[in-house]
């Protein structure tokens, strides 16, 4: 028994264990055989041998499961060392960044967060009321033309434009208000410079009637541009939509040339970056106001991002090209 016990305890390893095992209880196993050979015994001799190796088969199972447990603790923490995986060894990941169109937009939400606008969000599906009619472009208007627009079975559509949300804001606020309002437009286009779904910023004060004109809209985007663009020279040129009267389109000297002409400006020199203008009646008349008067301007975040990013393609904005979206 003594030899046994010392085996068990130098053994290293579940398979030697086993191995032992063998040798002491397996069919030709040394405790086995003896076993075996009581029937040679009889009387007192074989009833004290028999108790003899008894014992010695307790002790060896109990000494045989002690084993078993420390080897088996033992094989775990080696498993384990062995299998560590170092999260921290370097093979060259790229890190996540925010994508482009978010930064820009936060950026601009920023500017007008700090004059104490209120940022407002609508719904994407809109009815042709708020999409349309009342921003005073009735059905057949030719303006539609400018908005080719995605309908829905149900008779609804997804909004070409950020402005209905002025329409919901002036419903349920009254004046003064100052709002900006970010998010995803639709409109069916698609080539180098469209896509079908991007991103507006819309922004709208009214206050009393005659408190604020264009030279407010001017003197605001004015900062706003060279905010966003840093040094740059801003021009409004006349222009048309149907809910402001008067409208402008505004442009910033080229970024890349600095109004020397290039390829980005068609060689004018110029780069259209919003429309704006002062708020047409009809429209504060679909909501109810009186009395007031507002200006409103819109514009596109992803020409900003690739103006201010310098990313000349808008597609890579929503395809995976992990330079710009990684
Ligand atoms: N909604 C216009 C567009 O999508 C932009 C705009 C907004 C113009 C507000 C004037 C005032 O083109």
């Amino acid at each position: 028994m003594q030899s046994i016990k010392e085996k068990i305890q130098s053994v290293a390893n579940s398979q030697d264990l086993e191995k032992l095992k063998v040798e002491v209880v397996g069919k030709k196993g040394i405790l086995t055989l003896a076993f075996a050979d009581l029937k040679n015994l009889n009387g007192e001799a074989k009833q004290s041998r028999a108790k003899e190796l008894n014992l010695f088969k307790q002790d060896f199972e109990a000494l045989f499961e002690a084993k078993k447990g420390e080897i088996r603790t033992l094989e775990l923490a080696q498993k384990l060392q062995e299998e560590n995986i170092d999260v921290s060894l370097f093979v060259g990941q790229r890190r996540g960044k925010e994508h482009y169109v978010n930064l820009m937009i936060e950026k601009i939400i920023d500017y007008f967060i700090a004059l104490n606008f209120e940022l407002c969000e609508g719904g994407l599906v809109e009815d042709d009321f708020h999409n349309f009619e009342a921003l005073n472009i009735p059905k057949f208007h030719p303006a539609r033309d400018m908005q080719d627009t995605f309908y829905t079975q149900d008779g609804k559509l997804l909004r070409t434009h950020t402005s209905p949300v002025q329409i919901h804001v002036m419903k349920k606020k009254t004046p003064p208000l100052k709002i900006i309002a970010p998010g995803a437009v639709f409109r069916r286009d698609y080539d180098l410079t469209h896509s079908p779904m991007f991103h507006q910023v819309e922004g709208l004060v009214v206050d009393s009637y005659g408190k604020v004109g264009f030279s407010h809209l001017k003197l605001i985007l004015e900062d706003f541009l060279k905010y966003i663009f840093g040094d740059i020279v801003v021009r409004f040129r006349s222009s048309f939509f149907p809910f402001t009267e008067p409208s402008a389109e505004v442009d910033i000297s080229c970024v890349f040339c600095k109004g020397d002409g290039c390829r980005v400006c068609s060689h004018t020199g110029w780069l259209e970056v919003l429309g704006c203008g002062i708020v047409n009646h009809a429209v504060f008349e679909s909501v109810g106001y009186k009395d007031v008067s507002g200006y409103a301007f819109g514009l596109g975040v992803e020409r900003f991002a690739m103006l201010y990013y310098g990313i000349n393609d808008l597609r890579s904005f929503f395809e995976a090209d992990l330079r710009v979206i990684g």
